[in-house]
C-alpha cells in the first residue's frame, strides 16, 4: 500500500496544476510541496525504487488520468547515467536517496547546435530543484556516489508516454524518443489486501 503522504502529495499537485499558471509559478509552488513532502521523511515501496542491472529506471508513482501531471520515482544503479536529453514540459526533481549528478545545458534553437553547459551539480537527499521549463530542460543526470540514487521527479505530462529529445554531444543533433514506464501499474493505484 502507498505512502498515505503520497496521496497527500499528488493532491496538493493536482490543486496547484488545476489552478494554472506559467510554468516557472507552477514548478516554484510543486518544488515547495515535494520538498515538504521529502522532509517528511516518506517510504516508497521497494518495488518502486529497485535498481536494474542494466539501465536506469522510471517507475510511476503517479499518473495523472487526464495526463496533466505525473510523478515518477527515477533509480540509477551505481555508475549509470542519461543520454543528454530534454523533457518538453516543466519538471522538479526530488532526491530520496543517494546522489543524482547533473550537468545541465543551454536549450539549443536549432537541430546541430553546439551543446553549451551551463550548470553541474551534485543533488543528495532532501534537495529539491526544478529540472525544467519547456524553454530551458537539456540535462545529463547520473548517479553520483556509490549507492543507487532514487530521485522523486514531477512534470507537466504522463512523461511515460511523452516524445522528448535526446541530443549528441559531438555534433548536437537530435533524436526523439519516449523514456517508457519501467512498471505498471502507478503506485497509486495498487492496493495491498
Ligand atoms: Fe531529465
Amino acid at each position: 500500500m502507498a505512502d498515505p503522504t503520497l496521496q497527500q502529495l499528488i493532491d496538493e499537485v493536482e490543486t496547484i496544476v488545476a489552478a494554472g499558471g506559467t510554468e516557472e509559478e507552477i514548478t516554484a509552488k510543486v518544488a515547495g510541496k515535494l520538498t515538504g513532502w521529502l522532509a517528511e521523511g516518506p517510504a516508497i515501496d521497494a518495488d518502486y525504487r529497485r535498481p536494474d542491472d542494466d539501465k536506469y529506471v522510471l517507475y510511476p508513482l503517479h499518473v495523472d488520468p487526464e495526463g496533466r501531471f505525473s510523478i515518477a520515482s527515477a533509480v540509477w544503479n551505481v555508475g549509470q547515467s542519461t543520454p543528454i536529453h530534454g523533457h518538453e514540459t516543466w519538471g522538479v526533481v526530488g532526491i530520496y536517496s543517494g546522489v543524482e549528478h547533473e550537468i545541465a545545458y543551454a536549450k539549443p534553437h536549432s537541430e546541430g547546435e553546439q551543446l553549451v553547459q551551463v550548470a553541474e551539480s551534485d543533488w543528495s537527499s532532501g534537495d529539491v530543484t526544478v529540472c525544467c521549463t519547456t524553454d530551458d530542460d537539456v540535462h545529463w543526470v547520473a548517479c553520483g556516489g556509490d549507492e543507487p540514487c532514487v530521485g522523486v521527479h514531477i512534470y507537466g505530462t504522463d512523461i511515460g508516454n511523452w516524445q522528448r529529445r535526446a541530443y549528441d554531444p559531438d555534433d548536437g543533433s537530435v533524436s526523439w524518443f519516449s523514456s517508457k514506464w519501467s512498471s505498471w501499474p502507478p503506485l497509486s493505484a495498487s492496493h495491498s489486501g
